[in-house]
């Protein structure tokens, strides 16, 4: 992954190791982080058994000389020796860019989505390099469908059993979309839902949400999908004032209903430490700007209503109509789904539940070290 480790040239300070490699990239290195990264540092049970204190302030690297595919360094003040194979230190000063960011996304719109990536639910649960190929979609897209799922209760459990774990909420461990009479909810009525993220009003927010069809006679009620990575690149691109704007301050959200009290305070659009976007939000229902200050007022409705708009923007939402044994899974911090009203004739019954986005990575990389190439 990290190409060819052939060192072209080492120049070393007190306080600085500097390698240049025969692919013309460059990596840097502290005294601290040497000592710390060192192969001969203690671990027990697969994790560090030192402190960063046992390592001396004054640490400075007294020696370093080269061998083909190893590097020996000694230290002060205590002659402490290290040796280093260099695949150990290629490319280990570079930025760490999470799974989560932009940067290892692939952004789409309607146009590159006109069909979501689907697979047969048999074959995801028991052929596990089935399962890799729909997680390695699902983190590039941050959705897959899948079909011939049994139309019956409970389905979306065992989904998420094979994958990661039940998030459960004050709306149980699954929950029924349908049209209800006294809903807490507009979810459980016929109105549409514009785009949106589910829950954010709670902390931290599920991160995955599934939707199981298992009656849909009604006539409209199809479901859209958009990419809100797509989405806040856009409105970085056409109105970078509203970005910032959205990336710098917090709004709240709440829930309530009689049993319920949920609240939280987060930002439309996070950035990483570099600047790329890796979570968004937006939820016309459940915004709660009752309290916010003059300056917050000037600057966040402008910024909101431009968000808003990029999300109405027919050219990213992906459309289709849920069949019955369908299902999909989607990134509730990039992906924002909604709905188109339907009437009252015809039966619409949805089964939905949540989990998290790290016990699918777990088992993303899990099965890619048993299975990728
Ligand atoms: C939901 C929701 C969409 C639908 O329950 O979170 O957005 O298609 N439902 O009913
Ligand atoms: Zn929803």
């Amino acid at each position: 992954m990290l190409g060819n480790t052939v060192l072209e040239k080492m120049q070393y300070q007190p306080h600085r190791l500097s390698l240049w490699w025969q692919d013309g990239s460059q990596d840097d290195f502290t005294c601290d982080w040497l000592r710390d990264n060192a192969p001969n540092a203690g671990y027990d049970s697969g994790q560090k058994a030192y402190s960063l204190l046992d390592i001396p302030t004054t640490s400075s690297l007294l020696d370093v000389s080269t061998e083909p595919d190893q590097l020996h360094l000694m230290f002060g003040p205590d002659n402490y020796r290290i040796c280093f194979p260099l695949a150990a230190l290629k490319g280990r000063s570079r930025p760490v860019i999470s799974d989560r960011s932009e940067c290892r996304k692939q952004l789409w719109s309607a146009a590159d989505m006109t069909a979501l990536p689907v697979w047969s639910y048999p074959s995801f649960m028991e052929n596990p390099e089935t399962k890799l190929e729909a997680l390695e979609r699902f983190r590039l897209s941050g959705v897959f469908k899948l079909k011939d799922v049994p139309c019956e209760s409970g389905e979306v459990i065992k989904v998420i059993n094979a994958f990661g774990f039940v998030r459960e909420t004050n709306y149980g461990a699954l929950f029924d979309v349908r049209s209800r009479i006294d809903p807490a909810n507009q979810a459980f009525t016929r109105r549409g839902l514009g785009a949106h993220t589910d829950n954010p009003y709670r902390d931290p927010v599920p991160t995955i949400q599934l939707l199981h069809c298992l009656q849909n006679t009604a006539t409209g009620g199809d479901t859209f999908l958009l990419d809100g990575f797509r989405a806040a690149a856009l409105l970085r691109d056409t109105n970078p004032e509203a970005f910032d704007v959205l990336t710098r301050h917090e709004v709240s959200f709440d829930y309530q209903d009689t049993e319920t009290a949920l609240t939280a305070s987060v930002k439309l659009i996070e950035t990483s430490a570099q600047g790329d976007i890796c979570r968004v939000r937006y939820n016309n229902r459940s915004i709660n700007t009752r309290q916010m200050t003059y300056e917050m007022q000037q600057c966040f409705y402008p910024a909101c209503r431009a968000w808003a708009e990029c999300l109405q923007d027919e050219s990213l939402k992906c459309c289709f109509k849920l069949q019955p044994g369908e299902l999909i899974v989607f990134d509730n911090t990039r992906v924002m789904h909604g709905r188109y009203p339907y009437e009252e004739k015809g039966e619409r019954h949805l089964q939905g539940a949540y989990s998290d986005l790290d016990g699918l990575y777990s088992t993303l990389y899990t099965l890619r070290r048993q299975y990728g190439e």
